[in-house]
């Protein structure tokens, strides 16, 4: 970090808002705001099970990561036409780069939608068309990884891939999301093998609520390059020493582990020790619209609750760079533009 004083502990806050930095672990259907599946479930004559936007907003109390994901299956189900995916998308960019993203990665399943009679064409060009817009519309560039869901089967997987394949320019990962226990990372070993082969980045959710030995197979198994989420890796000295000399990032959502119930409180959560240990952690919100804030959120509260510094704001931040599957090129202009902030922040 090169800030010539100080940073005050009162105006830390002002400066986790107001760097540069990129989200990583986003599901772009979970940013889909109260009011917009209300709007398109009219647009699109799908019915909602609530009456209105607040009675669902109400509804968004978990206990844990199947009974989020019930609901969020259902806000879904209003996405119907390319313009919709533009739409929701295009949201979402709006509001990073109110919160000062410069680049989101941002993850989305085609098999929800391919479920509801969307095809998989429908989808990718809706949700691309937002991410090659974002530069003139946001000031900001974006890219796509898709998320196989877990809880269908690896046949599934592969169905979806070929789904895809004709669209491939338009994606630059492959993830692996949904009902993480009981659904093991070397479940989709092939799928993740062909994958490889065909040169998309692959990542992982793994260790949200499943043991570490899911994330030591997420690596080993599926050769993955990032670890979504990752916070049961404290509780294994082993892999936290592999993560440390490999430099695998994880991308954290503390909001999402407190609303998921993965922890019980702010103040239990590990990202303050992850980083200390050297682990290469980023932030981010998962899903938005749902957990109760979107990225700066999740920084305020958590520093709060953990009582962080500038010093690992400036680290998070350079790590969200360099995780990112962005070039050389861009990285080092996010990164100077970064620098920047921290050298001038009053
Ligand atoms: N899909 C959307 N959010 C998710 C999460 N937190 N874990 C696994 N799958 C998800
Ligand atoms: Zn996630």
């Amino acid at each position: 970090m090169t800030n010539k004083k100080p940073i005050a502990a009162d105006r830390l806050p002002a400066l986790l808002r107001a760097m540069p930095k990129a989200e990583l672990h986003m599901h772009v259907e979970g940013s889909l705001e109260p009011d917009m599946i209300f709007s398109m479930g009219q647009c699109n004559r799908v019915p909602l099970a609530f009456p209105s936007v607040e009675a669902l907003r109400q509804a968004y109390v978990f206990d844990n990561l199947q009974s989020f994901l019930d609901i969020y299956h259902a806000g879904t189900t209003v996405l119907k036409t390319e313009q919709d995916f533009f739409a929701m998308t295009d949201a979402y960019l709006a509001r990073a780069r109110a919160d000062n993203v410069l680049h989101a990665e941002i993850f989305f399943d085609t098999q929800t939608h391919t479920g509801h009679g969307t095809s998989a064409e429908t989808v990718v060009k809706g949700l691309y068309r937002a991410c090659e817009e974002a530069p003139a519309r946001h000031g900001m560039t974006a890219s796509l990884i898709l998320c196989f869901l877990r809880h269908l089967s690896e046949e599934a997987a592969f169905e979806c891939l070929e789904q895809v394949l004709p669209l491939r320019e338009k994606i630059v990962g492959i993830g692996l999301a949904s009902s993480e226990v009981g659904h093991p990372p070397e479940k989709f070993a092939k799928v993740f093998a062909r994958a490889r082969q065909l040169g998309f980045r692959l990542v992982a959710h793994a260790g949200e609520e499943a043991p570490a030995s899911y994330i030591w197979s997420a690596l080993d198994v599926l050769k993955v390059e990032r670890i979504d989420h990752g916070v049961q890796a404290i509780r294994d000295a082993a892999l936290m020493q592999r993560l440390v000399h490999d430099r695998i990032p994880l991308t954290v959502c503390p909001l999402s582990n407190l609303k998921l119930c993965v922890v019980t409180h702010l103040g239990q959560h590990s990202l303050k020790r992850m980083l200390e240990a050297g682990i290469v952690a980023t932030v981010n919100s998962d899903d938005p619209a749902y957990f109760g804030g979107y990225i700066n959120e999740n920084f305020v509260q958590t520093f709060a609750a953990l009582g962080m510094t500038a010093q690992h704001a400036y680290q998070l931040a350079r790590n969200s760079f360099d995780a990112s599957f962005i070039d050389g090129a861009l990285r080092n202009k996010y990164v100077q533009h970064l620098d920047g902030v921290f050298e001038t922040f009053e």
